[in-house]
């Protein structure tokens, strides 16, 4: 299928088969295709918490206002960024692989990690929620396409508590938690929805 095809096919799926369980491997397999998606200086700060255990996902229906794919779907993914990946640490790291890999030189790997080092230096804390934000959007959407793919439904979810969340699941303020995703076998094709007609969302050259 193509990605044109997958983009005018895919709905959002609310009702699963709770019997059906996606294999592991596959999930991972699905992650880590998700995790080419671009993301800011490659910091690579998207984090994935796989909740699969049937009892924990029913615990979570109350804090997700009682929405049932929480509990039916084949898993939960909680999709986490990592305010740690600001570190300069881990940016001089993840550049020294890009080095070793032969993907670029040792100049371009310092100054590549130094732009990085200091692109982030003097970020506010809703600045930095707003890059992870965007990263972990992107593997997100990257998720969603891949399971489609697959032959597997979804749906992304911000409705949830998430203060409850964190608090249920043990998730510190190291990570922002930006959304869940419910993944599995709908058995319930999603409503279909409208979008505007393009030409009502493009303007050329300024705001009209
Ligand atoms: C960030 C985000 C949060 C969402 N949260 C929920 C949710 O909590 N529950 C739900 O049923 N759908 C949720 N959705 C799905 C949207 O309602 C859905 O994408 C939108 O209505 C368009 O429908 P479609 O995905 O079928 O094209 C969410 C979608 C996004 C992108």
């Amino acid at each position: 299928m193509s990605v044109k095809s997958i983009l005018e096919h895919r709905n959002s799926v609310r009702h699963y088969d709770p019997s059906y369980k996606i294999s592991p491997d596959m999930l991972v397999s699905l992650i880590e295709s998700a995790g080419k998606s671009p993301n800011g200086n490659n910091i690579q700060s998207v984090r994935y918490l796989i909740i699969d255990d049937p009892q924990i996902q029913k615990s979570l229906l109350p804090i997700a206002f009682n929405q049932q794919q929480v509990a039916d779907a084949s898993a939960l993914i909680v999709m986490l960024g990592d305010y740690k990946a600001f570190q300069a640490e881990n940016i001089v790291q993840i550049h020294e692989e890009g080095f070793q890999s032969g993907y670029f030189d040792e100049s371009l790997r310092d100054f590549l990690a130094q732009a990085a080092i200091d692109y982030y230096a003097d970020k506010s804390d809703e600045e930095l929620g707003m890059e992870l934000t965007r990263d972990v959007s992107l593997a997100a959407m990257s998720l969603v396409l891949l399971a489609k793919e697959a032959g597997l439904d979804t749906v992304m979810m911000s409705g949830y508590d998430s203060k409850q969340l964190k608090a249920a699941l043990n998730i510190s303020e190291r990570y922002l938690d930006v959304m869940l995703i419910a993944i599995g076998k709908g058995i319930k094709a999603g409503h279909r929805t409208v979008r505007h007609e393009v030409h009502k969302v493009i303007y050329r050259n300024k705001l009209t």
